[in-house]
């Protein structure tokens, strides 16, 4: 049985008192962040570590993300925190931006895949932050989503692929941000974000001087640095395009008059309050952050319409939080992309 503990509406703080401790024993535990929900662990019970990567699916060698509640838990994590990541920490913590640093040889490897190199976060969401603190230790937490499938942004979608595998689901209300943190390199001579998320490029510049973006993100020849960017992910059940550009909606339309022409069941993902004939559509904003809010929430909704095709229409520029919106939902399509 997996239990939900209620944080929206009537918060039940005892329950969560109750699962914190249970985390902090060894029991996993999804937890609502700003981001999405991540499914956590003690950072320093090995074997509670193990579990995540058995009930996720996860590859072996692809690190957990730590999250702390304060800055006095990050030298159990880090062994050293460089100067240039002082101002950033103060400008982006609490939030949603992941830093490595070298790891704390005491912290066990199972957390780092065997680096030497440790991704650390102190989240903004406040129930996120208020169960690392009951629970006492740092949390290691994934996307709380089985290996490869859209991320959680809501409790239900950690029941869909969870329920009756882990003891506790904590509800916090839908994550605000709705996709995962930006995670930045602080170990190389040029800082170097390795996932694109919550904090934008143009955000870190402003502080940082200079940043640039692993080679991997941009050139499909070159290995991502992030173990974990080089797997499929974020995809639904169905076949997906991506239209982007001045007439996304027109060629939308042409594509879906053949697809139901061969009998096949089709979503559409638009921008604008367009309507489209014979299909379920999902209309998402054409701002930037209610758009991420929404995204991986409709191709969850998708799948369980039984959907055989999504055409979803996205930004064509990559600034601010749409380079995380393009690098998610590319991926989530398979890299298969219209341009119109
Ligand atoms: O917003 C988030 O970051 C969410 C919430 C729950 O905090 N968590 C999350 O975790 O997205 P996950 O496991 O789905 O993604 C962690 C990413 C992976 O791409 C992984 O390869 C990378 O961080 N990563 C972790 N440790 C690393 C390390 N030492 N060096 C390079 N990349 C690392
Ligand atoms: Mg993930």
């Amino acid at each position: 049985m997996t239990e939900i503990i209620k944080m929206t509406g009537e918060p039940d703080f005892e329950a969560l008192s109750e699962a914190a401790s249970a985390l902090a024993g060894g029991s996993l535990v999804a937890i609502p962040t700003e981001t999405v929900y991540g499914l956590g662990a003690n950072a320093f019970i090995p074997e509670s570590v193990n579990e995540i990567f058995k009930v996720k699916g996860r590859p072996q060698d692809n690190p957990l993300i730590v999250h702390i509640d304060n800055l006095d838990m990050l030298s159990s994590v880090v062994s050293e925190v460089p100067k240039r990541a002082i101002p950033v920490m103060e400008k982006f913590w609490p939030g949603p931006l992941t830093l490595i640093m070298k790891k704390n040889p005491l912290l066990p490897s199972e957390v780092t895949a065997g680096l030497d190199t440790v991704a650390v976060r102190m989240p903004s969401s406040k129930v996120a932050r208020l169960f690392i603190t009951l629970a006492g230790v740092p949390v290691v937490a994934p996307s709380a989503n089985i290996s490869g499938r859209p991320s959680p942004t809501k409790y239900e979608h950690v029941l869909e692929d969870f329920d009756g595998k882990i003891p506790y689901i904590i509800d916090g209300g839908a994550s605000e941000i709705g996709l995962e943190s930006t995670v930045l390199d602080l170990t190389s001579d040029t800082p170097v974000i390795l996932r694109p998320g919550g904090v934008s490029y143009e955000e870190l510049k402003e502080v940082l001087g200079h940043v640039k973006y692993d080679e991997g993100l941009i050139n499909e020849s070159v290995k991502p640095k992030s173990p974990g960017m080089k797997y499929k992910h974020y995809a639904p059940k169905a076949e997906m395009f991506i239209f982007e550009g001045e007439s996304a909606s027109k060629k939308i339309e042409e594509m879906l008059s053949q697809l139901n022409a061969e009998g096949k069941k089709t979503g559409v993902i638009t921008m604008s309050d367009r309507k489209f004939d014979s299909c379920h559509v999902l209309s998402l904003s054409c701002e930037p952050y209610a758009y991420a809010a929404g995204m991986f929430d409709a191709l969850r909704q998708f799948d369980a319409l039984g959907v055989d095709v999504i055409l979803a229409e996205t930004f064509k520029e990559t600034d601010g939080l749409k380079a995380a919106i393009k690098n998610r939902i590319y991926k989530s399509a398979g890299g298969k992309v219209i341009l119109c």
